[in-house]
Protein backbone atom coordinates (compact mmCIF):
# COMPACT_ATOMS: atom_id res chain seq x y z
CA UNK A 1 0.00 0.00 0.00
CA UNK A 2 2.32 2.27 0.98
CA UNK A 3 4.96 1.62 -2.03
CA UNK A 4 1.70 2.42 -3.99
CA UNK A 5 0.76 5.50 -2.37
CA UNK A 6 4.42 6.45 -2.93
CA UNK A 7 3.96 6.00 -6.39
CA UNK A 8 0.62 7.44 -7.24
CA UNK A 9 1.81 10.68 -5.79
CA UNK A 10 4.75 10.67 -7.62
CA UNK A 11 2.98 10.01 -10.87
CA UNK A 12 0.27 12.88 -10.04
CA UNK A 13 3.34 15.25 -10.05
CA UNK A 14 5.12 13.83 -13.54
CA UNK A 15 3.80 14.54 -16.87
CA UNK A 16 3.64 12.17 -19.61
CA UNK A 17 2.24 8.34 -20.44
CA UNK A 18 3.25 7.32 -16.75
CA UNK A 19 0.70 9.50 -15.53
CA UNK A 20 -2.24 7.48 -17.20
CA UNK A 21 -1.66 4.58 -15.31
CA UNK A 22 -2.65 5.22 -11.20
CA UNK A 23 -5.97 5.70 -10.41
CA UNK A 24 -8.09 6.08 -7.73
CA UNK A 25 -11.78 4.53 -6.39
CA UNK A 26 -14.67 6.82 -7.80
CA UNK A 27 -17.70 4.84 -7.75
CA UNK A 28 -17.99 1.35 -6.04
CA UNK A 29 -21.14 -1.07 -6.47
CA UNK A 30 -22.33 -3.53 -4.38
CA UNK A 31 -25.28 -5.25 -3.34
CA UNK A 32 -28.44 -2.57 -3.17
CA UNK A 33 -26.70 0.29 -5.01
CA UNK A 34 -26.82 -1.47 -8.44
CA UNK A 35 -30.59 -0.37 -8.03
CA UNK A 36 -30.09 3.03 -7.79
CA UNK A 37 -26.77 3.41 -10.12
CA UNK A 38 -28.35 1.40 -12.42
CA UNK A 39 -31.70 2.12 -14.72
CA UNK A 40 -33.58 -1.18 -16.31
CA UNK A 41 -34.01 -0.67 -20.02
CA UNK A 42 -37.40 -1.43 -20.65
CA UNK A 43 -36.67 -1.93 -24.35
CA UNK A 44 -37.20 -3.52 -27.45
CA UNK A 45 -33.67 -5.33 -28.11
CA UNK A 46 -31.68 -3.96 -30.92
CA UNK A 47 -30.15 -7.26 -31.69
CA UNK A 48 -33.61 -8.76 -32.50
CA UNK A 49 -33.37 -11.11 -29.54
CA UNK A 50 -36.34 -13.31 -28.12
CA UNK A 51 -36.38 -11.21 -25.29
CA UNK A 52 -38.77 -8.87 -23.11
CA UNK A 53 -36.41 -6.18 -20.89
CA UNK A 54 -38.61 -6.28 -18.14
CA UNK A 55 -38.50 -2.53 -15.81
CA UNK A 56 -36.96 -2.59 -12.47
CA UNK A 57 -40.21 -3.24 -10.35
CA UNK A 58 -41.60 -5.43 -12.34
CA UNK A 59 -37.89 -7.61 -12.31
CA UNK A 60 -38.08 -6.68 -8.46
CA UNK A 61 -41.53 -8.39 -7.68
CA UNK A 62 -40.41 -11.58 -9.66
CA UNK A 63 -37.44 -12.00 -8.06
CA UNK A 64 -35.60 -11.45 -11.32
CA UNK A 65 -33.39 -8.90 -9.47
CA UNK A 66 -32.19 -9.56 -6.06
CA UNK A 67 -29.83 -6.95 -4.26
CA UNK A 68 -29.12 -8.09 -0.93
CA UNK A 69 -25.73 -7.83 1.24
CA UNK A 70 -23.02 -8.30 -1.42
CA UNK A 71 -24.91 -10.11 -3.81
CA UNK A 72 -26.47 -8.71 -6.73
CA UNK A 73 -28.32 -11.25 -8.61
CA UNK A 74 -30.24 -10.39 -12.43
CA UNK A 75 -31.91 -13.57 -14.25
CA UNK A 76 -34.17 -14.48 -16.96
CA UNK A 77 -37.78 -15.91 -16.33
CA UNK A 78 -36.95 -19.61 -15.81
CA UNK A 79 -40.65 -20.99 -15.19
CA UNK A 80 -42.82 -19.78 -18.53
CA UNK A 81 -43.59 -21.36 -21.74
CA UNK A 82 -43.58 -18.68 -23.86
CA UNK A 83 -46.39 -18.51 -26.59
CA UNK A 84 -44.71 -18.43 -29.92
CA UNK A 85 -46.78 -15.67 -31.10
CA UNK A 86 -46.00 -13.26 -28.20
CA UNK A 87 -43.03 -10.86 -26.16
CA UNK A 88 -39.93 -12.98 -25.22
CA UNK A 89 -38.09 -14.17 -22.58
CA UNK A 90 -38.34 -12.26 -19.40
CA UNK A 91 -34.72 -10.54 -18.82
CA UNK A 92 -32.84 -7.57 -17.81
CA UNK A 93 -31.11 -4.87 -19.28
CA UNK A 94 -29.24 -2.38 -16.94
CA UNK A 95 -27.52 0.94 -17.82
CA UNK A 96 -25.45 2.89 -15.40
CA UNK A 97 -26.53 6.51 -14.88
CA UNK A 98 -23.08 7.72 -14.88
CA UNK A 99 -20.33 7.45 -17.81
CA UNK A 100 -17.25 7.04 -17.65
CA UNK A 101 -14.73 8.45 -20.61
CA UNK A 102 -10.92 8.26 -20.51
CA UNK A 103 -8.25 7.74 -17.96
CA UNK A 104 -10.73 5.35 -16.24
CA UNK A 105 -10.44 1.35 -15.03
CA UNK A 106 -13.81 -0.72 -14.23
CA UNK A 107 -13.19 -3.84 -12.42
CA UNK A 108 -16.14 -6.18 -12.21
CA UNK A 109 -15.77 -8.85 -9.50
CA UNK A 110 -18.47 -11.95 -10.91
CA UNK A 111 -19.51 -14.71 -9.28
CA UNK A 112 -21.57 -16.21 -11.99
CA UNK A 113 -23.14 -15.26 -15.58
CA UNK A 114 -25.43 -16.74 -16.94
CA UNK A 115 -25.16 -19.47 -18.92
CA UNK A 116 -27.36 -21.61 -21.41
CA UNK A 117 -27.95 -22.68 -24.77
CA UNK A 118 -29.11 -19.71 -26.67
CA UNK A 119 -28.19 -16.84 -24.15
CA UNK A 120 -25.99 -13.93 -25.12
CA UNK A 121 -24.77 -12.10 -22.07
CA UNK A 122 -22.58 -8.98 -22.02
CA UNK A 123 -21.07 -6.46 -19.80
CA UNK A 124 -19.90 -3.81 -22.06
CA UNK A 125 -20.06 0.27 -22.30
CA UNK A 126 -21.15 2.81 -24.98
CA UNK A 127 -23.36 5.79 -25.59
CA UNK A 128 -25.63 7.33 -28.34
CA UNK A 129 -25.05 7.92 -31.07
CA UNK A 130 -23.77 4.38 -31.81
CA UNK A 131 -21.20 3.59 -33.12
CA UNK A 132 -19.90 7.47 -33.26
CA UNK A 133 -19.42 6.92 -29.34
CA UNK A 134 -18.00 3.85 -29.53
CA UNK A 135 -18.08 0.36 -27.80
CA UNK A 136 -16.18 -1.86 -25.35
CA UNK A 137 -17.51 -5.16 -25.04
CA UNK A 138 -15.73 -6.63 -21.58
CA UNK A 139 -17.75 -9.36 -21.40
CA UNK A 140 -19.73 -11.48 -23.68
CA UNK A 141 -20.04 -14.63 -25.70
CA UNK A 142 -23.08 -17.23 -26.99
CA UNK A 143 -24.27 -20.58 -26.60
CA UNK A 144 -21.73 -21.58 -23.68
CA UNK A 145 -19.32 -21.12 -26.43
CA UNK A 146 -16.23 -19.56 -24.70
CA UNK A 147 -13.65 -18.34 -24.32
CA UNK A 148 -14.61 -14.50 -23.27
CA UNK A 149 -14.09 -12.02 -26.35
CA UNK A 150 -13.15 -8.65 -25.83
CA UNK A 151 -14.22 -6.69 -28.49
CA UNK A 152 -14.63 -2.94 -30.18
CA UNK A 153 -16.93 -1.26 -32.42
CA UNK A 154 -16.21 2.24 -34.01
CA UNK A 155 -16.63 4.62 -37.31
CA UNK A 156 -14.22 3.88 -39.90
CA UNK A 157 -10.73 3.93 -40.18
CA UNK A 158 -10.11 2.30 -36.95
CA UNK A 159 -7.25 -1.27 -37.25
CA UNK A 160 -5.32 -2.96 -34.77
CA UNK A 161 -1.84 -4.54 -35.88
CA UNK A 162 -2.29 -8.78 -35.86
CA UNK A 163 0.81 -8.67 -32.93
CA UNK A 164 0.77 -6.89 -30.12
CA UNK A 165 1.78 -7.06 -26.53
CA UNK A 166 -1.20 -9.48 -25.19
CA UNK A 167 -1.92 -12.98 -24.14
CA UNK A 168 -5.14 -13.40 -26.36
CA UNK A 169 -5.77 -14.09 -29.49
CA UNK A 170 -6.23 -11.67 -32.25
CA UNK A 171 -10.33 -11.97 -34.03
CA UNK A 172 -10.01 -9.93 -36.89
CA UNK A 173 -8.31 -6.28 -36.93
CA UNK A 174 -10.58 -4.02 -38.22
CA UNK A 175 -12.86 -2.13 -35.39
CA UNK A 176 -15.43 -0.42 -38.31
CA UNK A 177 -18.75 -2.03 -37.12
CA UNK A 178 -19.49 -3.09 -40.42
CA UNK A 179 -16.16 -4.89 -40.84
CA UNK A 180 -15.75 -8.46 -40.82
CA UNK A 181 -19.71 -9.02 -41.23
CA UNK A 182 -20.29 -6.79 -38.08
CA UNK A 183 -17.81 -8.55 -35.89
CA UNK A 184 -15.28 -5.73 -35.40
CA UNK A 185 -11.95 -6.33 -33.81
CA UNK A 186 -12.02 -8.70 -30.97
CA UNK A 187 -9.64 -10.48 -29.13
CA UNK A 188 -10.09 -13.70 -27.16
CA UNK A 189 -8.65 -14.49 -23.77
CA UNK A 190 -6.60 -17.66 -23.77
CA UNK A 191 -8.41 -18.74 -20.77
CA UNK A 192 -11.37 -21.61 -21.29
CA UNK A 193 -12.83 -20.24 -17.77
CA UNK A 194 -13.17 -16.73 -18.87
CA UNK A 195 -16.77 -17.56 -19.90
CA UNK A 196 -20.04 -19.43 -19.14
CA UNK A 197 -20.25 -22.77 -17.83
CA UNK A 198 -16.23 -22.97 -17.30
CA UNK A 199 -16.32 -19.55 -15.64
CA UNK A 200 -18.90 -20.85 -13.48
CA UNK A 201 -17.08 -23.57 -12.56
CA UNK A 202 -14.21 -22.02 -11.38
CA UNK A 203 -16.36 -19.36 -8.79
CA UNK A 204 -16.34 -16.81 -11.28
CA UNK A 205 -13.26 -13.99 -11.31
CA UNK A 206 -12.68 -10.74 -12.37
CA UNK A 207 -12.52 -8.98 -15.28
CA UNK A 208 -10.57 -5.78 -16.36
CA UNK A 209 -10.57 -2.82 -18.34
CA UNK A 210 -8.41 0.51 -18.64
CA UNK A 211 -9.27 3.20 -21.04
CA UNK A 212 -7.21 6.47 -21.86
CA UNK A 213 -6.98 8.56 -24.70
CA UNK A 214 -3.74 6.12 -26.43
CA UNK A 215 -5.23 2.38 -25.72
CA UNK A 216 -7.74 0.26 -24.20
CA UNK A 217 -6.55 -2.78 -22.08
CA UNK A 218 -8.47 -5.70 -20.64
CA UNK A 219 -7.46 -7.94 -17.87
CA UNK A 220 -8.71 -11.21 -16.64
CA UNK A 221 -8.21 -13.51 -13.81
CA UNK A 222 -9.86 -16.80 -12.56
CA UNK A 223 -11.17 -16.86 -8.82
CA UNK A 224 -8.00 -19.01 -7.79
CA UNK A 225 -5.67 -17.40 -10.18
CA UNK A 226 -2.31 -16.54 -7.94
CA UNK A 227 -1.65 -13.91 -9.93
CA UNK A 228 -4.66 -12.19 -9.39
CA UNK A 229 -2.79 -8.91 -8.56
CA UNK A 230 -3.55 -7.92 -4.34
CA UNK A 231 -5.44 -4.23 -5.37
CA UNK A 232 -7.90 -5.98 -7.88
CA UNK A 233 -8.78 -9.18 -5.24
CA UNK A 234 -9.28 -6.75 -2.38
CA UNK A 235 -12.62 -4.79 -2.65
CA UNK A 236 -11.36 -2.38 -0.45
CA UNK A 237 -8.72 -0.99 -2.67
CA UNK A 238 -8.59 2.54 -2.89
CA UNK A 239 -5.89 3.27 -5.28
CA UNK A 240 -4.74 0.84 -8.51
CA UNK A 241 -1.92 0.85 -10.85
CA UNK A 242 -2.42 -1.18 -13.83
CA UNK A 243 1.54 -1.53 -14.40
CA UNK A 244 1.60 -3.83 -11.84
CA UNK A 245 -1.29 -6.33 -13.54
CA UNK A 246 1.01 -8.43 -16.11
CA UNK A 247 0.49 -8.31 -19.81
CA UNK A 248 -3.50 -7.54 -20.58
CA UNK A 249 -5.70 -10.00 -22.61
CA UNK A 250 -6.29 -7.27 -25.15
CA UNK A 251 -4.51 -4.38 -25.84
CA UNK A 252 -5.76 -1.90 -28.41
CA UNK A 253 -3.44 0.39 -28.97
CA UNK A 254 -3.64 3.89 -31.37
CA UNK A 255 -1.01 2.89 -34.20
CA UNK A 256 -3.68 3.35 -36.69
CA UNK A 257 -6.72 3.80 -34.69
CA UNK A 258 -7.74 7.44 -33.02
CA UNK A 259 -8.53 5.75 -29.93
CA UNK A 260 -9.46 9.24 -27.82
CA UNK A 261 -11.76 10.55 -30.85
CA UNK A 262 -13.63 6.99 -31.20
CA UNK A 263 -14.47 6.69 -27.63
CA UNK A 264 -16.30 9.01 -25.72
CA UNK A 265 -17.48 8.56 -22.18
CA UNK A 266 -19.35 6.01 -21.78
CA UNK A 267 -22.65 3.82 -19.70
CA UNK A 268 -22.07 0.75 -18.12
CA UNK A 269 -24.66 -1.87 -19.42
CA UNK A 270 -24.98 -5.63 -18.56
CA UNK A 271 -27.58 -7.43 -20.11
CA UNK A 272 -28.76 -10.86 -20.95
CA UNK A 273 -30.96 -11.55 -24.37
CA UNK A 274 -31.31 -14.57 -26.13
CA UNK A 275 -31.16 -15.97 -29.58
CA UNK A 276 -30.87 -12.67 -32.07
CA UNK A 277 -28.21 -11.50 -34.34
CA UNK A 278 -25.30 -13.25 -32.84
CA UNK A 279 -26.31 -16.31 -30.76
CA UNK A 280 -29.55 -17.11 -32.79
CA UNK A 281 -27.38 -17.20 -35.97
CA UNK A 282 -24.39 -19.01 -34.74
CA UNK A 283 -26.98 -21.58 -32.85
CA UNK A 284 -25.66 -24.03 -35.05
CA UNK A 285 -21.88 -23.90 -34.38
CA UNK A 286 -23.36 -25.07 -31.07
CA UNK A 287 -24.05 -29.03 -29.49
CA UNK A 288 -27.37 -26.94 -28.50
CA UNK A 289 -30.82 -29.23 -29.84
CA UNK A 290 -33.19 -27.97 -31.95
CA UNK A 291 -33.52 -24.15 -32.99
CA UNK A 292 -32.63 -21.55 -30.68
CA UNK A 293 -36.29 -19.73 -30.72
CA UNK A 294 -37.73 -23.36 -30.24
CA UNK A 295 -35.24 -23.96 -26.86
CA UNK A 296 -35.67 -20.75 -25.47
CA UNK A 297 -39.79 -20.70 -25.96
CA UNK A 298 -40.29 -24.06 -24.74
CA UNK A 299 -37.66 -24.96 -22.13
CA UNK A 300 -37.94 -22.51 -19.27
CA UNK A 301 -35.46 -24.80 -16.85
CA UNK A 302 -32.59 -24.71 -19.02
CA UNK A 303 -32.26 -21.15 -18.17
CA UNK A 304 -31.91 -21.81 -14.25
CA UNK A 305 -27.98 -20.64 -14.13
CA UNK A 306 -28.73 -18.06 -16.98
CA UNK A 307 -28.00 -15.30 -14.39
CA UNK A 308 -25.59 -13.04 -13.18
CA UNK A 309 -24.08 -12.80 -9.75
CA UNK A 310 -22.06 -9.49 -9.30
CA UNK A 311 -20.00 -9.06 -5.97
CA UNK A 312 -18.75 -5.39 -6.86
CA UNK A 313 -18.52 -2.90 -9.71
CA UNK A 314 -15.68 -0.85 -8.58
CA UNK A 315 -14.95 2.09 -11.14
CA UNK A 316 -11.22 4.24 -10.74
CA UNK A 317 -10.30 7.21 -12.52
CA UNK A 318 -7.88 10.58 -11.63
C1 LIG B 1 -41.56 -3.27 -20.52
O1 LIG B 1 -41.64 -4.13 -19.38
C2 LIG B 1 -42.90 -4.74 -19.20
C3 LIG B 1 -42.82 -5.57 -17.93
O2 LIG B 1 -42.07 -4.97 -16.95
C4 LIG B 1 -43.22 -5.62 -20.39
O3 LIG B 1 -44.53 -6.15 -20.26
C5 LIG B 1 -43.15 -4.80 -21.69
O4 LIG B 1 -43.27 -5.67 -22.77
C6 LIG B 1 -41.79 -4.11 -21.77
N1 LIG B 1 -41.74 -3.25 -22.94
C7 LIG B 1 -40.77 -3.32 -23.83
C8 LIG B 1 -40.84 -2.35 -24.97
O5 LIG B 1 -39.85 -4.12 -23.75
C1 LIG C 1 -35.10 -14.45 -4.48
O1 LIG C 1 -33.85 -14.85 -4.99
C2 LIG C 1 -32.86 -15.02 -3.99
C3 LIG C 1 -31.53 -15.29 -4.68
O2 LIG C 1 -31.62 -16.36 -5.57
C4 LIG C 1 -33.26 -16.12 -3.06
O3 LIG C 1 -32.28 -16.29 -2.06
C5 LIG C 1 -34.60 -15.75 -2.43
O4 LIG C 1 -35.04 -16.83 -1.61
C6 LIG C 1 -35.62 -15.48 -3.50
N1 LIG C 1 -36.83 -14.96 -2.87
C7 LIG C 1 -38.02 -15.46 -3.10
C8 LIG C 1 -39.14 -14.80 -2.39
O5 LIG C 1 -38.18 -16.40 -3.85
C1 LIG D 1 -26.97 -5.79 -25.60
O1 LIG D 1 -27.33 -4.73 -26.42
C2 LIG D 1 -26.31 -4.24 -27.29
C3 LIG D 1 -26.74 -3.07 -28.07
O2 LIG D 1 -28.05 -3.10 -28.36
C4 LIG D 1 -25.74 -5.28 -28.19
O3 LIG D 1 -24.65 -4.79 -28.93
C5 LIG D 1 -25.31 -6.39 -27.32
O4 LIG D 1 -24.76 -7.34 -28.10
C6 LIG D 1 -26.51 -6.86 -26.53
N1 LIG D 1 -26.17 -7.98 -25.83
C7 LIG D 1 -27.05 -8.58 -25.15
C8 LIG D 1 -26.54 -9.74 -24.43
O5 LIG D 1 -28.24 -8.21 -25.12
C1 LIG E 1 -11.89 7.61 -42.87
O1 LIG E 1 -10.79 8.00 -43.68
C2 LIG E 1 -11.18 8.46 -44.97
C3 LIG E 1 -9.91 8.69 -45.78
O2 LIG E 1 -9.03 9.52 -45.10
C4 LIG E 1 -12.02 9.71 -44.80
O3 LIG E 1 -12.46 10.15 -46.08
C5 LIG E 1 -13.23 9.40 -43.94
O4 LIG E 1 -13.97 10.58 -43.69
C6 LIG E 1 -12.82 8.77 -42.63
N1 LIG E 1 -14.01 8.36 -41.91
C7 LIG E 1 -14.15 8.46 -40.59
C8 LIG E 1 -15.46 8.02 -40.01
O5 LIG E 1 -13.24 8.82 -39.86
C1 LIG F 1 -0.20 7.07 -29.31
O1 LIG F 1 0.02 6.71 -27.95
C2 LIG F 1 1.29 7.04 -27.45
C3 LIG F 1 1.38 6.55 -26.02
O2 LIG F 1 0.80 5.30 -25.85
C4 LIG F 1 1.49 8.55 -27.52
O3 LIG F 1 2.79 8.84 -27.09
C5 LIG F 1 1.25 9.04 -28.92
O4 LIG F 1 1.30 10.45 -28.94
C6 LIG F 1 -0.08 8.59 -29.45
N1 LIG F 1 -0.23 8.98 -30.83
C7 LIG F 1 -1.30 9.60 -31.27
C8 LIG F 1 -1.33 9.91 -32.74
O5 LIG F 1 -2.24 9.93 -30.55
Amino acid sequence: MKFLLTLFTASTLLCGPVQATFYHLTDKWVGQDFLDAFAWENITDPTRGRVNYITQADSLAMNLTYAHGDRFIIRPDSVSVLDPNGPGRASNRIISKKTFGHNTVIIADVRHMPQGCGTWPALWSTDVPWPDKGEIDIVEGVNDLGPNQITLHTTANCTMPEVRPQTGTPRFNDCYWEANNYAACGVKTNKPNSYGPDFNAAGGGWFAMERTPTYIRSWFWSRNDPTVPWEVKNPHSFFIGTPFWGLPVANFPNNSCDIASKFSPHHVIINLTFCGDWAGNDYGLSTCPGTCVDYVNNNPQAFVDAYWDIASIRMYGW
